[in-house]
């Protein structure tokens, strides 16, 4: 959710800030705005929209100076307007404040204010925050910002990751951080830094960062440089890590949109996966950093996977793997309601987590609990240094890069890999799994790659197909056994990027309802590739074709019988049942960009979504 960035040093802060509003503006796009201290006073302009709005604005009244702070919004108190947008601003803009995340007692916290005497000018609860500190500061002669900062945040109830300035203090920011991510990057210049909500926007700058804990607040200034402390006021040590991202990784490197990219990309981000991990010429299967609690998976009684969206559609894969590769009993759970039921958790169950962000609210929380009772978490994850890693006990990173696109494309297929990889380490373990079919296994993965590739030959076709339904307000999607999650993040992919209602079921459920919603204009997409309910599946396009329906059938090379039914195919490469998964979403990846792109949508940034769900 919502971008966060500030700058302080000697280079001009408004381009470097507008910069890293663009890199960050995949977490939240419906407003934005900048605030700038001219070492007299506080400049702020923000307005509704996207970040090429506020930079028309800032080209009409450019802002000066060496120390502001920029924030890209997503909406959760009152609409996206100008008033609504960050920074929010005291009286005369005395103090400015970005955030992200929500404080739960803000309405509380307003009446209280307002009865001191405090005004509002929009509906946020981040307002109420700023106001909270300026009340403090009002009634406490000579209190520091940080201090005033401080008070106010124990008394929030909430999540949070803010960047404060003040007119005051022209050479200081006050960040913090509780539940919702920040970063600070140290510059290269003595007293230059950059804060982020991630490090996309600090990697053209410096490879030097700081990952705040929950409850910390950095007190960050050109002149006496970084100080951490916590809301108990500790002192604590600032812990430089170096990041790893490249700059490339953040470009478009020639394609329309990052989602393209990204879908390109999966050959390369599904062999980074395995990189090091399998070896298919001495027949093994080793995830590092999950050696250490390899034997616990081997041991568990159960498997929970906890997770939201395409990671939770990644996790009903590793339920098809567990279960039938290491023969372990395997429940995959919406971390949203994970975390609110109050479900058994032994110490002998595995909770594995995954999540692309590593930042995602529900999914934290529901680790939070699993761990409270005893169980054991491994996470996978794509972003290096999120919370999601730093909370579990051990994990598997995916290495895909990262994802900008807001639609997940690469981010599944590298966890369905690292599953997979999982899944063959434990069997082996186990010893659930005959040594041919691991050592057949083994070979089969490592050639994915070039079957992906493989499959984004088919593009033109997609495209051609994709022209044929792009005018579609409906769409099945129906897949059997390991291809049912693919069905539903099929489905997904369409919905969240075209706008076209679309759902995915287990084809043999459509005659339980669904199929009542089956007419010539409803287009079914049918995974339908060789494996052992094959004439299952055939039975069930026949049903659709009886009804008239539309169908758009995933097939394995070389299929007569589905082509023979279907208005159009789509062939890819035959692999084994277990490894469906990582190429049958391909054709359903490149058809949505496609249709979305035809409809004249955009795909990076669909309507309402953000990247990374940092709010429950
Ligand atoms: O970062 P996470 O993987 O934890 O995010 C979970 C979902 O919000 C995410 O997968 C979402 O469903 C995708 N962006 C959809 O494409």
């Amino acid at each position: 959710m919502c971008g966060i960035v500030g700058y302080i040093g000697e280079q001009k802060a408004a381009p470097i800030l507008l910069k890293g509003l663009q890199r960050l503006e995949y977490r939240g796009y419906d407003s934005a705005g900048i605030a700038v201290h001219d070492s007299v006073q506080i400049n702020l302009v923000k307005c509704k929209g996207k970040v090429s709005n506020l930079q028309k604005r800032l080209e009409e009244t450019p802002l000066v100076g060496n120390i502001g702070i920029g924030h890209t919004r997503w909406a959760t108190h009152g609409p996206p307007n100008d008033e609504n947008a960050h920074p929010h601003a005291t009286a005369n803009n005395e103090m400015v404040i970005i955030h992200n995340g929500i404080i739960e007692n803000f309405d509380t916290l307003k009446k209280g204010l307002i009865q001191r005497g405090h005004t509002f000018q929009s509906d946020t609860d981040t307002e109420v925050l700023i106001h909270l500190v300026d009340d403090i500061k009002r009634n406490e002669e000579d209190i520091t910002l940080f201090e005033a900062v401080r008070k106010a945040l124990n008394e929030v109830v909430g999540a949070y990751a803010i960047v404060v300035m003040s007119r005051e203090n022209p050479n200081q920011l006050i960040a913090a951080k509780k539940g919702s991510p920040l970063v600070i990057g140290i510059g290269k210049q003595e007293g230059e830094y950059f804060i982020a909500s991630d490090a996309t926007p600090i990697i053209e700058h410096t490879k030097n960062v700081v990952y705040l804990e929950d409850e910390e607040i950095a007190i960050v200034d050109r002149e006496s440089g970084l100080q951490l402390r916590n809301i108990k006021n500790q002192e604590k040590t600032p812990y430089i890590q170096e990041l790893k991202m490249q700059l490339e990784a953040l470009e478009k490197g020639g394609y329309e949109h990052f989602m393209l990219k990204e879908i390109y990309e999966q050959p390369r981000s599904v062999r980074d996966s395995m990189r090091g991990r399998l070896n298919v010429n001495k027949g093994i299967v080793a995830l590092g950093g999950i050696r250490e609690y390899e034997q616990k998976l081997i041991q568990a009684k159960r498997i929970i996977i906890v997770a939201c969206g395409t990671s939770w559609h990644a996790g009903l894969v590793g339920e098809y793997l567990f279960e039938d590769l290491a023969r372990i009993p395997v429940e995959v759970e919406y971390a949203s309601e994970f975390r609110y039921r109050n479900p058994i958790i032994a110490e002998d169950d595995v909770v594995i987590a995954i999540s692309q962000s590593g930042e995602t609210a529900d999914t934290l929380a529901a680790i939070e609990m699993a761990k409270q009772r005893g169980a054991t978490i491994i996470g996978i994850c794509n972003v290096i240094g999120s919370t999601i890693p730093r909370t579990t006990h051990a994990g598997s990173y995916t290495h895909a890069g990262p994802e900008i696109g807001v639609a997940s494309t690469k981010a599944f297929t590298a966890q369905v890999t690292v599953l997979t990889l999982m899944a063959l380490s434990v069997a082996q373990g186990k010893g659930t799994i005959p040594h041919s079919r691991f050592q057949r296994l083994l070979i089969e993965l490592d050639a994915v790659p070039e079957k992906i590739e493989k499959v984004l030959q088919l593009d033109d076709q997609i495209q051609y197909i994709a022209d044929y339904y792009k005018n579609a307000t409906n769409a099945l999607y129906l897949g059997r056994g390991i291809n049912f999650p693919v069905a539903l993040e099929g489905a997904l992919k369409l919905k969240e990027i075209s706008y076209i209602h679309a759902e995915g079921y287990p084809a043999a459920e459509m005659k339980h309802g669904p199929i009542a919603l089956i007419d010539e204009n409803m287009p079914v997409v049918v995974i339908a590739t060789q494996g052992a309910s094959y004439d299952k599946i055939v039975s069930n396009v026949q049903e659709v074709k009886a009804r008239k329906g539309k169908v758009i059938a995933v097939v394995t090379q070389g299929d007569e019988q589905v082509k023979a039914l279907a208005d159009h195919t789509i062939e890819i490469p035959e692999v084994d049942e277990v490894l469906m998964g990582l190429i049958s979403v391909i054709p359903l990846q490149l058809l949505s960009y496609h249709v979305a792109v035809m409809r004249g949508c955009n795909v990076d940034q669909p309507r309402n979504l953000a990247k990374s769900v940092t709010v429950e």
